[in-house]
């Protein structure tokens, strides 16, 4: 029997850039220099790169090189000395501290590796921040299924302080991605977590990858880890070397 109601669907409304395959990040020229009492430091120096959209990247590099800085930028949280950030469509350097939260709320997630949960908060209501903050009429709803989707149903009501370092990252894992962001950016997820808690948070991050075809950006010391992406971008110095 000929579908006639699939005629009649409207169609998706996708961002341009979904439309056009377009990079969902294009970076260029981006630098990063502080001033210091003993003259500037440049941290980061001339990056450029673009990402498609539902890759995985791993950004690797010895400690002092720049990862940490540059996945800052990427998310919107720093602003660069010089370049640009091309987000989803968005170029960040055009918006002001605002506008770049706004595109943050719309686009992206991010975990670090020491969890950042608000402690005054539950499981539940950290993860249903980010939707209370950009306006969603429903939070919880949604919060408690990431919730349970990264095995913590039954921990809603628990505070940080009552879960483990592992389950505090799923925690903070469901808070990034409730909002189904188009990037998701990870600084060392599993820096504090033992090898096994490591590897499932790292599961579930792929996962998400796959499922959702959220674009992942990772940085990692983690050889294995960086391997298993699709792309490695590695840092020398403050600047792209590979
Ligand atoms: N606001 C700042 N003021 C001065 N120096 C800074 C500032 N932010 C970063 N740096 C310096 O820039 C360099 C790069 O720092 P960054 O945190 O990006 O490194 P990283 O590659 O993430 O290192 P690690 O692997 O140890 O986390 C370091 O030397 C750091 O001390
Ligand atoms: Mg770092």
């Amino acid at each position: 029997m000929p579908d006639s109601s699939i005629a009649t669907l409207p169609s998706p409304v996708l961002p341009s850039s979904v439309a056009t395959g377009a990079p969902v990040l294009r970076v260029q020229g981006l630098g990063k220099r502080v001033a210091l009492a003993s003259g500037e430091l440049v941290i980061l120096d001339g990056i450029g790169f673009e990402i498609a959209r539902g890759d995985s990247v791993a950004v690797v590099g010895a400690s002092g090189s720049g990862k940490s800085t540059l996945l800052s930028l990427l998310a919107g949280l720093d602003v660069p000395s010089s370049g640009t950030v091309e987000l989803d469509g968005t170029e960040l350097s055009r918006l002001d501290e605002d506008g770049r939260a706004r595109v943050r709320a719309d686009k992206v997630g991010f975990v670090f590796q020491n969890f950042q949960l608000l402690p005054s908060l539950t499981a539940l209501e950290n993860v249903m921040l980010p939707l209370e903050l950009r306006g969603d009429a429903d939070a919880r709803g949604p919060a408690q299924a990431e919730l349970a989707r990264v095995g913590l149903g039954e921990r809603l009501a628990h505070y940080p302080r009552q879960l483990s370092g592992g389950e505090q990252q799923r925690v903070a894992l469901a808070r990034a991605f409730v909002t189904r962001p188009s990037l998701l950016f990870a600084d060392e997820p599993t820096g504090n977590l033992d090898t096994r808690t490591g590897q499932a948070i790292i599961e579930l991050l792929f996962a998400m990858n796959q499922d959702a075809g959220t674009t992942l950006v990772l940085v990692t010391h983690d050889d294995h880890l960086a391997s298993r992406c699709g792309r490695v971008l590695r840092i020398d110095g403050g600047r792209l070397v590979a």
